[in-house]
């Protein structure tokens, strides 16, 4: 259960994308409003946006819950620095940290909202006990976060042209609820499969890029990916264009209500 995520790779991955990522991350702002949609229609005083990126959600959350004081943390600085000068709202602290290590108090959040965040983190378990012991009784953890299939085409395409991992594993859902804590309960878990289409392979590994969502595993190859395994991995990915000539990129999303009840 534990992946080999490099942080620091994480951390500067987002942080040189800050200045990119909403110019392309539609289907990120999409499964962010349906993730808005799922909050609980409660009165917190504190909400977490986990992982807020370049901080899209804040004014969303300060509508939501307009007397909520609204906590931003992200693990990049870059995109905190970016979120604090584009998005800020009243009430708001900005915080850069790590979600498996919370430098947040005990039963402090009434709400945490993540969405699109959790897929980078290493070990499960201890993201959820975290986010367990930072809710407040009668709390909630709202979030979208990316199955096994998500990039399934890249991955199979790299597969094809050589040994190495160049495409994150994600976990599947069974892996996500086996390792919550018996105090986090599920009210709600909705899966999605979304596939966004490219005229050309570039498209999308630029798009990518823009986004900062590299590869992010640890104990990849480093080095330049050689000429030859370049070209066999375009020509695997062109194999799976669609019939109407569109090159695919499958995301399956997760999206989850948890409750901490009010006596564990
Ligand atoms: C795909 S972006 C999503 C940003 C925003 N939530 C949105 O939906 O537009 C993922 C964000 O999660 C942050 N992140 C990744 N791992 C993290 C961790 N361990 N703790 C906190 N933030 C993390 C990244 O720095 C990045 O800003």
């Amino acid at each position: 259960m534990t992946m080999l995520i490099d942080k620091q790779k994480v951390a500067n991955s987002f942080s040189r994308a800050a200045d990119t990522y909403d110019s392309v991350a539609e289907l990120q702002r999409d499964i962010g409003h349906k993730l808005i949609d799922l909050l609980p229609h409660s009165a917190p005083q504190r909400v977490l946006d986990l992982g807020c990126g370049t901080g899209y959600f804040s004014p969303k959350l300060h509508s939501a819950y307009p007397s909520a004081s609204l906590v931003n943390l992200d693990l990049a600085l870059g995109m905190l620095r970016f979120a604090r000068e584009h998005r800020s709202v009243e009430q708001a602290y900005w915080i850069c940290g790590d979600a498996e290590a919370l430098p947040l108090a005990n039963n402090s959040i009434d709400v945490i909202f993540s969405s699109l965040a959790i897929q980078w983190c290493e070990n499960l378990p201890v993201l959820f006990n975290e986010i367990k012991r930072v809710l407040s009784p009668g709390g909630y953890f709202v979030f979208a976060t990316l199955g096994p299939d998500t990039l399934k085409e890249l991955r199979q395409a790299w597969q094809q042209a050589d040994s190495f991992t160049h495409v994150n594993r994600f976990l599947s859902l069974e892996e996500h609820l086996s390792a919550l804590p018996e105090s986090l309960v599920v009210e709600e878990i909705q899966e999605e499969e979304r596939v966004l289409r490219y005229r050309q392979l570039k498209e999308l590994t630029d798009e990518l890029k823009q986004l900062g969502a590299h590869n992010m595993n640890a104990g990849q190859q480093t080095g330049l990916t050689g000429r030859e395994r370049v070209k066999r991995f375009k020509a695997a990915y062109e194999q799976q264009r669609l019939v109407d000539g569109a090159i695919p990129a499958t995301y399956q999303v997760y999206y989850a209500v948890l409750h901490k009840p009010l006596e564990e």
